[in-house]
């Protein structure tokens, strides 16, 4: 078998580009430490958001992507650490993008995924989700702010979720209910809950009525009974004791 002059070249060419690629892939793993998403099979997902701070330049964050928001909101590192950020999910497939670094997960149900950054410079960095999960996917974002190292303090590392601890918030959050109403006047898939109690509500049926605590009662417990204008009747019964209805519409009180 003869190879011709120009054979041989292309061939050498060739070896070499091939060369070149692992030559590049070597120094982008070794100098500027990129490296595989990994998916953990072996953890169980967690519950709760919650930073661990395992020395003062290096920290694990265990974020819960849930519809529609990350947990915990709000992380401030100190600029120079190194973050190890693990996330899993409840609910339906997310994503975890750290926009500016090479942070890009996927967050599948039943797995944690995990990724490691080391953030040098002071600037705030957006955490957002980049698969579409529903109709709140476009408001699921939140911040990384890395602050220089002067200007730290430990008890800013995760502020406590500014939420209500109200017992009626919290039947809110657990019966679902804060998926499609929301309580900070947001447009939802259901009206806003925020200065809902003696709001002037136009109904379906052309009828006009003020929410008062009757009205209130029957669209906790029978919420096809007055739809508001404008939304549809998607709306399941929950089953909720008087007492838990009743706090319910306590808490809704005094979203003013
Ligand atoms: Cu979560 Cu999009």
């Amino acid at each position: 078998m003869t190879i011709l002059q120009l054979e041989k070249r292309i061939l050498w060419v060739s070896v070499a580009f091939v060369l070149i690629l692992f030559a590049l892939a070597a120094l982008a793993v070794n100098l500027f430490h990129v490296g595989l998403p990994t998916c953990l099979t072996d953890i169980k997902p967690f519950q709760k958001g919650e930073v661990i701070t395992h020395s003062p330049t290096h920290y694990e964050i265990h974020y819960v992507a849930k519809m529609w928001k990350f947990e915990p909101e709000n992380v401030t590192v100190p600029a120079g650490s190194t973050v190890d950020i693990y996330v899993s999910t409840p609910d339906v497939t997310h994503g975890l993008a750290l926009l500016g670094t090479n942070v890009n997960l996927m967050v599948v149900p039943g797995v944690v995924n995990y990724s490691r950054v080391k953030l040098d410079t002071p600037r705030n960095y957006q955490l957002l989700c980049h698969e579409f999960c529903g109709t709140g996917h476009d408001r699921m974002a939140t911040n990384l702010r890395v602050l220089d190292k002067a200007s730290f303090n430990p008890a800013q590392l995760a502020p406590a979720p500014t939420q209500s601890q109200d017992p009626g918030y919290r039947l809110l959050e657990s019966k679902e209910c804060l998926s499609c109403h929301t309580v900070d006047g947001q447009e939802g898939i259901g009206p806003t809950l925020k200065g809902i109690f003696g709001r002037t509500e136009k109904l379906t049926d052309g009828k006009t009525i003020t929410v008062d605590d009757a009205y209130l009662w029957e669209s906790i417990v029978n919420p096809s009974a007055k739809i508001p204008s404008g939304y549809d009747d998607l709306m399941t019964k929950t089953e909720l004791t008087d007492e838990e209805v009743a706090q319910m519409i306590e808490y809704l009180k005094t979203l003013k």
